[in-house]
């Protein structure tokens, strides 16, 4: 017999989780504004907000921590750190920052003047709100199949080369760089093909223009290139990665993804004017070059993480996962952006409460009903984080509206995703009774999907 998948890990330590009543749960949204950023974690079973800083580090990596080098200038900590960046992206200059925000922060304040045009697939939101608060416009270039979340293709997180080319055609004065978010998280964290970024570095090459990546999940990404792409199947994850990295002018990181650290970031390129350009953002805004906003333990973690992390196994185990989960909302026919992502399932809000009114923000409604149901914490990735168009102020309501379940690395195991599966299949089944959604009683300007309060538009049990 054929013998199952099992992780490529074993369990050395366990954190204890709690289960709570509805009646806990219905007082504590109601103080969290309807907004689960603002529950405590304690008040939360199975927390799936975010993939982010969130994973289980390995022995190894805490063991790193002890060698941590602290001085405030040249710590050897820095230098593993950036020997194995270079190792692994090819990329020789590094600036470490607290994590990936900052390194956008940092970089961008160099390269993003008022009136630019940011071209690149789905920005990210801090991404996005980088350029945005910097007076230029972050031009999203995704292919259209990506807004389909039925159909199904490998590389759904692809840059249409067409909206791309027509970018630059119009605008290249005021294009400053392209980004590529690898894998494309914003679109259901759908990966972007070797041919695709190929495609991207020649239109870019056309044009002279340099080409960012912004590199949160590059590892998940590697894995689908070898996994689904014609040639690659039998190159290692570290042979991809160069690859990968070979064809951009540097990367932003925030490491608390795939370098599976709670916190931290970087900024790597082979741009020299880059660098210097960054070093001098660095300084005031996150610190000394060689540490840039993380402690010396940190980043000898993070230099680990970045090792184990492109490596096969651990990523099989960790996507694997991830299909499980979509395996099991199959069962139940729950919608979801097809295929599975690689860090998290997208629940297709707009196609399961379909009495909901857009403008009652649906995702966020079955977000709070999730919540309600077993205190299992997703996140809206939709009409709420999508927030309002910079230059009319109205809603954008042109994207997707989508549940995302992340998944934390290495943190849950299957029991889980079967609760998930589950309390997911009890409020699909009464979708129906569901008529009304949240209004907006409070929000930020920019970002405000974390800080929003909201209230129920119908009586929530
Ligand atoms: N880029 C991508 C693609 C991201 O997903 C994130 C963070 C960032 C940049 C910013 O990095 O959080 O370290 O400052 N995404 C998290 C998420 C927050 O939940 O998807 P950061």
């Amino acid at each position: 017999m054929e013998l199952p998948f099992a992780e490529s890990w074993k369990i050395k330590m366990v954190e204890p989780i709690r289960k709570s009543t509805r009646e806990e749960r219905l007082q504590w949204i109601k103080e969290a504004h309807y907004n689960v950023f603002q529950l405590k974690a304690e008040q939360v079973y199975i927390d799936c907000i975010t993939d982010s800083g969130t994973g289980a580090m390995s022995d190894r990596q805490w063991a790193a921590m002890m060698m941590g080098d602290e001085s405030y200038a040249g710590a050897s900590s820095f230098f593993r750190l950036k020997d194995t960046i270079t190792r692994i992206t090819g990329f020789k200059y590094v600036i470490p920052t607290h994590q990936g925000r900052a390194a956008e922060n940092v970089l961008f304040s160099y390269l993003v003047k008022a009136g630019d045009i940011i071209p690149g697939n789905s920005h990210f939101d801090t991404t996005k709100g980088h350029i945005e608060s910097r007076k230029a416009i972050a031009l999203d270039c995704t292919i259209d199949e990506a807004k389909d979340t039925q159909l199904e293709i490998p590389f759904k997180g692809n840059v249409s080369p067409e909206k791309l080319e027509k970018a630059l055609a119009e605008n290249a004065a005021k294009i400053p760089f392209i980004i590529v978010t690898i894998t494309n998280n914003t679109a259901g964290g759908q990966p972007v093909s070797m041919e695709n970024l190929r495609q991207v570095r020649a239109i870019a090459d056309k044009y002279k223009k340099p080409v960012i990546f912004d590199s949160a999940r590059f590892a998940e990404n590697a894995y689908f290139i070898k996994t689904r792409e014609k040639g690659y199947e039998n190159k290692t994850i570290k042979e991809i990665v160069k690859e990968m990295f070979s064809l951009a002018d540097g990367m932003t990181m925030s490491a608390k993804k795939d370098a599976i650290v709670n916190m931290g970031g970087f900024i790597a390129t082979n741009k020299q004017e880059w660098y210097d350009g960054a070093k001098t953002f660095c300084i005031p805004f996150e610190g000394y070059l060689t540490y840039g906003g993380m402690n010396g333990r940190d980043m000898d973690a993070l230099a680990v993480g970045l090792d184990e992390n492109t490596e096969f196994d651990n990523l099989e185990t960790r996507i694997k996962q991830v299909e499980y989960l979509a395996k099991r909302l199959d069962e139940y026919g729950i919608p979801y952006q097809r295929p599975a992502g690689g860090h998290a399932i997208f629940v297709d809000a707009d196609k399961i409460l379909t009495n909901v009114p857009k403008e009652e923000f649906p995702a966020q409604a079955l977000t709070v009903h999730l919540y309600l149901e077993a205190g299992i914490r997703g996140c809206e990735i939709g009409y709420l984080l999508a927030d309002r168009d910079p230059v009319t102020r109205e809603n954008r309501f042109n994207g997707l509206d989508l549940l995302r379940l992340a998944i934390p690395r290495r943190v849950y195991t299957n029991n889980h995703m079967d609760v998930i599966a589950a309390a997911l299949k009890n409020v699909y089944d009464r979708r129906e009774s569901i008529r009304r959604g949240v209004k907006i009683v409070w929000e930020a300007e920019l970002m405000r999907h974390f800080t929003v309060q909201l209230e129920p538009l119908e009586p929530l049990k």
